[in-house]
């Protein structure tokens, strides 16, 4: 069905999923849709719009006026912003705010926020009354690119990031590149660093896309940011829609996240996922052309690519805890950490699966090394 949203979207993207195939509306200007976009996915009159109080003030109140204005009776419900608020507590005062406004099973979440809000209102979604429909409006290029498409949801434990949540689908996802405006210039560069990652492991030519654009992008330029964040969500849901539930091909997403991971951890969040994923997109490349598997060269081309978009400067973090976190990634194998390794750019190297093991010792080295600067 073709709808106003449609022809006003620059692009949109479907992505398969068990629970049906969902629309990614992505361009300039598409917030004033979304009573076409709820009217069409997830018709009811009831709506919690979720965002962090940082959004809260600027995008969702938007949002919840352009929804009230076309009759739907709205809650709306903020948390603190950052990565703290993303715990089982926050979970607990959104699902108890809910309840007490009333919302039955015949709502629908709207999150409109970062990668966090998609990911705590996506879990929230989840498990309100066993599950209720969710529309993602993403606001950052991380959640555009990312963290708002493929229906991870979850929340972070003392144990780990992301190690409590469910796989839920959204019914629709509208990325209105126009409201990157409001995100810092940093965070905006930052979030790009996974449109790199689906470049790096996919399609050489969108990697290509992504360091030609990448002043216009930093810039916020909402053409030039629909271009890029509809190839890179493309990309993202050909990988998700083989594989939905994380048992084969979509591993290949976590290029740069065995490392990146630990550098993370090891430097207890105060470096942004982006850098830390930068890090350990290089680190990785370098274990590879270390093992003759991927082509001399490669991590040179990421070092490229990368560099306008994050820090490149020494990580402070703690080198013990970094060793831990490298054993406890859940990507591991009888405790043996996995690595996704390239071929080349825009291709990943298949071995058992489609993830490599490797030495301890090795991969240790690598992330001391990338963390000193690249
Ligand atoms: N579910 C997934 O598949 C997936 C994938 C990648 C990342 N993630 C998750 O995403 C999270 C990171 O996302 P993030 O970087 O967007 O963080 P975030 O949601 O914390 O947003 C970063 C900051 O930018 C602010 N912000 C966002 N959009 C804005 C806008 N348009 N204008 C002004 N301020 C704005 C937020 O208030 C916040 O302070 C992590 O928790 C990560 O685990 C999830
Ligand atoms: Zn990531």
């Amino acid at each position: 069905m073709i709808t106003p949203v449609h022809e006003a979207a620059r692009d949109t993207v479907d992505v398969g999923a068990a629970a049906g195939v969902y629309p990614v509306f992505v361009g300039p200007d598409l917030l004033e849709h979304l009573p076409v976009v709820l009217s069409t996915y997830a018709p009811t009159r009831r709506v919690a719009v979720i965002s962090d109080d940082e959004v809260g003030p600027i995008h969702g109140a938007s949002v919840a006026t352009t929804l009230a204005d076309s009759g739907h009776d709205v809650t709306v419900l903020t948390f603190p912003a950052g990565e703290a608020s993303k715990t089982r507590t926050s979970w607990s005062i959104l699902t108890d705010g809910m309840l007490e406004a009333g919302l039955g099973r015949d709502c629908v979440v709207v999150a409109v926020g970062g990668g966090v809000t998609t990911d705590l209102a996506g879990f929230v979604a989840a498990t309100y009354l066993r599950g209720v429909p969710i529309v993602h409006v993403p606001t950052s290029t991380l959640a555009m690119i990312d963290a708002s498409v493929g229906g991870k949801t979850g929340v972070d434990v003392h144990a780990g990031k992301n190690l409590v949540g469910a796989f839920h689908a959204p019914r629709a996802v509208v990325a209105d590149t126009t409201v990157l405006a409001t995100l810092e210039r940093a965070r905006r560069a930052e979030g790009l660093v996974e449109a790199v990652k689906h470049g790096a492991i996919r399609d050489e030519a969108h990697f290509g896309l992504v360091v030609e654009r990448a002043e216009s992008l930093i810039a916020a330029e909402p053409m030039a940011c629909a271009e890029v964040v509809a190839a890179s969500v493309r990309l993202k849901a050909e990988v998700v829609a083989q594989d939905e539930f994380e048992e084969g091909v979509r591993q290949i997403l976590n290029f740069g996240h065995t490392i990146g991971h630990a550098i993370e951890a090891a430097a207890d969040y105060r470096i942004g996922h982006g850098r830390a994923v930068a890090c350990g997109m290089i680190a990785e490349a370098r274990l590879g052309e270390g093992l003759g598997v991927t082509e001399a060269g490669t991590a040179a081309c990421l070092i490229e690519a990368l560099a306008p978009l994050t820090v490149r400067g020494e990580v402070d973090l703690d080198p013990t805890k970094a060793r831990d976190f490298l054993g406890a990634d859940k990507k591991s194998r009888d405790g043996q950490a996995r690595y996704v390794l390239l071929r080349r750019i825009g291709e990943v190297a298949r071995d058992d699966g489609w993830t490599h093991e490797i030495d301890d010792e090795a991969a240790h080295a690598a992330l001391e090394a990338v963390v000193r600067g690249w």
